[in-house]
C-alpha cells in the first residue's frame, strides 16, 4: 500500500482495502465481547469475530475466563456455532469428535493409537487469543501477544464509575444495527463535533463546535461538553432537560467523558442515568453491524427496539430498509446518525468523490484525522 496523510476513498469502498484491514488491523485489534457478569457457570463461553478469526471466551472450571481462537487443532472446522452457551465440561468438534478441556487442551481423539501414533497431544490444545478484563469489561485480541495494559492504560483514572452489577442496573435489550455505511464512516461520524448543532437540530441541538472536545487518551478519544468553559459529562440542554431524578447511585461521581471511543471499534457512552457500549464490526466492503448493549435504572426498562425506526420483530435487526419515516421526523439522534452515514457511503462509492477540507478544532473535525493517523499507522 502507499502512504496516505488521510484515508483514500478506496478505504471505504473497495474488497481490497477490506481484507487489508482484516489483517492489518482486526487480526490485532481489542473488540469488546462482553462483560464478566454474562459467565455465570463453568463452560459459559461467547464468540466474537475479529479480522479472519473467530474468537472464543470461555469459563473454565476455576470459573477463570480464558480466550482461544475458535477452530479444531485436527483440519480447522470452527467449533463454537453460537454467540454464547455453555458446553457442559468439554468442547467437542462434530467432525471427528477431538475434544478440548475448557483449559483449551486437546483431552482425546478418536482412534488414536491406531490414526494418531506419533501424535504430541500436548502440543494440539487450542491456539490461545489475548484477553484483557477492565471494569468488568471483557476483550479480546487474535493475536496472543497483544499487550492489553499498554492499550488501556491512557484511560486509567478518565473511566466512568458505572457498578454495572449493582442492584439499582439493569441490561436492556441489546440494539442490532445492520448499517449500510463501512465501520468507518460510522466511528468518523461519532468523532465529528462539527455536525451536532446541523444534523441533530431537532434532537441534541448541539453543542457547537467550540462548546465541545474531544481529548486524545493515546489512540482513544474521550468527549466532553464545555458550553460554560468545564468538562462535563452531558451536553448544557441534557443536563436542564433531565433534571436529577433516575440517577443511578454508582454513576453519581462527577469528573467522567460524556462518549468514549476506544480505538479502533468500541464507543462507550456513560451518563448519569445508565451507561451504553456499542460494537463496530465490518461485514462486507462499505457495510457493519454495529452491536449495542445498554445498563439503565430499572424503573426506566422498556423494550426500545419498538420504538426504534427500522426494528423488524422477525429477525431483531434495525436497519434502513424497514424506515417507515423520514430520520429527521422521528426525534432520535441514532436515526439522524445512521441515514447521514448511510448517505456518505454512497457518496463515496461515486468516482467524482474528492476530499473536502476538515473543520479544524478538537470539537469540530480534528478528531477524525487523529482516527485516521491511528489506523494509517497500523495497516
Ligand atoms: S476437524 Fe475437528 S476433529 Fe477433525
Ligand atoms: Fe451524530
Amino acid at each position: 500500500m502507499p502512504r496516505y496523510s488521510r484515508l483514500p476513498r478506496e478505504s471505504y469502498v473497495t474488497q481490497e482495502w477490506f481484507e487489508h484491514e482484516r489483517k492489518t488491523i482486526f487480526d490485532n485489534a481489542w473488540t469488546f465481547i462482553g462483560v464478566s457478569g454474562d459467565f455465570g457457570k463453568s463452560g459459559d463461553y461467547q464468540t466474537v469475530r475479529s479480522g479472519t478469526s473467530s474468537i472464543m471466551v470461555i469459563a473454565g472450571k476455576d470459573d477463570q475466563l480464558k480466550a482461544f481462537h475458535n477452530l479444531c487443532r485436527h483440519r480447522g472446522t470452527e467449533l463454537l456455532d453460537e454467540e454464547k452457551g455453555n458446553v457442559s465440561g468439554a468442547i467437542v468438534c462434530p467432525y471427528h469428535r477431538w475434544t478440548y478441556g475448557l483449559d483449551g487442551a486437546l483431552r482425546g481423539l478418536p482412534k488414536r493409537s491406531i490414526c494418531f501414533p506419533d501424535i504430541d497431544q500436548n502440543a494440539m490444545g487450542l491456539k490461545p487469543a489475548a484477553i484483557g478484563i477492565h471494569k468488568d469489561l471483557i476483550f479480546i485480541n487474535p493475536n496472543p501477544d497483544a499487550d492489553f495494559d499498554k492499550w488501556i492504560k491512557p484511560l486509567l483514572g478518565k473511566e466512568w464509575p458505572h457498578n454495572l452489577f449493582a442492584s439499582d442496573v439493569k441490561e436492556a435489550a441489546p440494539l442490532i444495527y445492520d448499517l449500510k455505511c463501512d465501520w468507518k464512516i460510522f466511528v468518523e461520524n461519532a468523532l465529528d463535533g462539527y455536525h451536532l448543532a446541523y444534523l441533530h437540530k431537532n434532537t441534541l441541538a448541539g453543542p457547537l463546535p467550540e462548546h465541545n472536545i474531544w481529548e486524545r487518551a493515546g489512540d482513544h478519544l474521550i468527549w466532553y461538553a464545555t458550553e460554560d468553559g468545564a468538562r462535563h459529562r452531558l451536553p448544557m440542554k441534557m443536563r436542564n432537560e433531565a433534571g436529577t431524578s433516575g440517577i443511578i447511585e454508582s454513576a453519581k461521581t462527577p469528573g467522567y467523558g460524556s462518549v468514549y471511543y476506544l480505538f479502533p471499534s468500541t464507543l462507550i457512552v456513560p451518563t448519569p442515568y445508565g451507561l451504553s457500549i456499542s460494537k463496530l464490526h465490518p461485514t462486507a466492503p462499505g457495510r457493519c453491524r454495529m452491536t449495542v448493549r445498554n445498563w439503565i435504572g430499572p424503573w426506566q426498562w422498556k423494550d426500545e427496539r419498538k420504538y426504534i425506526q427500522g426494528f423488524n420483530r422477525d429477525t431483531g435487526i434495525i436497519s434502513s430498509e424497514n424506515w417507515t419515516k423520514h430520520p429527521l421526523e422521528c426525534g432520535d439522534f441514532q436515526t439522524e446518525d445512521v441515514w447521514i452515514c448511510e448517505k456518505l457511503q454512497r457518496g463515496l462509492e461515486s468516482s467524482a468523490y474528492e476530499h473536502g477540507p476538515l473543520a479544524k478544532g478538537a470539537g469540530a473535525e480534528d478528531p477524525i484525522e487523529w482516527f485516521q493517523e491511528t489506523l494509517l499507522s497500523n495497516t
